[in-house]
């Protein structure tokens, strides 16, 4: 049986699953996402899921008529419905609405996507992975928009290298973060995140925040520079479906020695007990 799915108000399979050509998203790119998964059939931080894509939508000024509780209940229906013994992925998209005038936004549709979860093979996490860096910054980085267009083309540059990931770098030479994930660094003693301010507040990243507070890890928000990845002792891209995955190697610099260092460790061993109490 294949997956259920939701659009303004109606239950339907992926064949019916259509919008108008004439939607500002399709046409523009004008629109926001979320992206979520479960963990044992449980919603992961739906709250802040949820929040952020108010937030994004916000910061582009798109409307978004819908009520958070409502939204929320929609997300744990279509979970119950799609059920099938395995965890899923949830995408909830509000698109930017069919526009007269192929510019102006419309009256926006809320869809929801519901998906068998992407995993990575064990030794990602075990071996810790490749990852490149791409030249680009994304526009208004605290919304999830719909344009993903830098992502698209850097994510298939990063695989025709053997990399599971492209990191954007921006005019500066700042590593602020990946085309769908969030990166952190290990520099002397501290766990560096780059600047708030050009990033996606990535809701693993967040959590990963909290855990290594309780850890008596320290954390320093600054920026990360690519001239400076010789310093890096370890490197980690974050993401709700790749958690805490290891990176051993940028373009063709190893990180530290190679291999998945103990900060890394520890942070991944304190998240997956952290989901395994969900
Ligand atoms: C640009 C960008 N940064 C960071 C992330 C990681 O966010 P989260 O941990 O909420 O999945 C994503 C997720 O897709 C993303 O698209």
């Amino acid at each position: 049986m294949g997956s259920t799915h939701f659009l303004d108000g109606q239950w339907v399979d992926e064949q019916d699953l259509k919008i108008s050509a004439f939607d500002l998203s399709v046409l523009r790119g004008f629109g926001v996402f979320d992206f979520l998964r479960t963990y044992h059939h449980v919603p992961f931080e739906l709250d802040t899921h949820v929040d952020r894509l108010f937030d994004s939508a916000k910061a582009i000024g798109l409307d978004a008529p819908w009520d958070r509780n409502q939204i929320k209940e929609l997300v744990k229906i279509g979970i119950e419905k799609n059920q099938n013994g395995q965890d899923l992925e949830v995408r909830i998209v509000a698109t930017g609405g069919v526009s007269s005038d192929f510019i102006t936004p419309g009256k926006p549709s809320l869809i929801m996507i519901f998906h068998p979860l992407t995993t990575y093979p064990g030794e990602c996490y075990t071996e810790g992975v490749k990852v490149i860096t791409f030249s680009s910054k994304r526009f208004l980085p605290a919304s999830k928009s719909l344009n993903y267009l830098a992502a698209v083309v850097a994510t298939r540059q990063a695989h025709g290298e053997g990399a599971v990931e492209a990191l954007y770098v921006d005019e500066q030479g700042r590593i602020n973060e990946g085309t769908t994930s969030n990166f952190l660094a290990v520099v002397g003693d501290s766990l560096i995140t780059p600047p708030v301010s050009e990033i996606l507040l990535g809701v693993t990243r967040e959590v990963i925040i909290k855990l290594a507070a309780s850890e008596g890890i320290k954390m320093e928000e600054k920026p990360l520079y690519v001239r400076d990845i010789s310093q890096f002792q370890e490197a980690i891209i974050t993401s709700t479906t790749k958690e805490i995955m290891p990176v051993v190697k940028i373009n063709d610099q190893i990180v530290g020695d190679g291999k998945v260092g103990p900060i890394t460790r520890r942070l991944a061993n304190s998240f997956k007990s952290f989901v395994n109490s969900i």
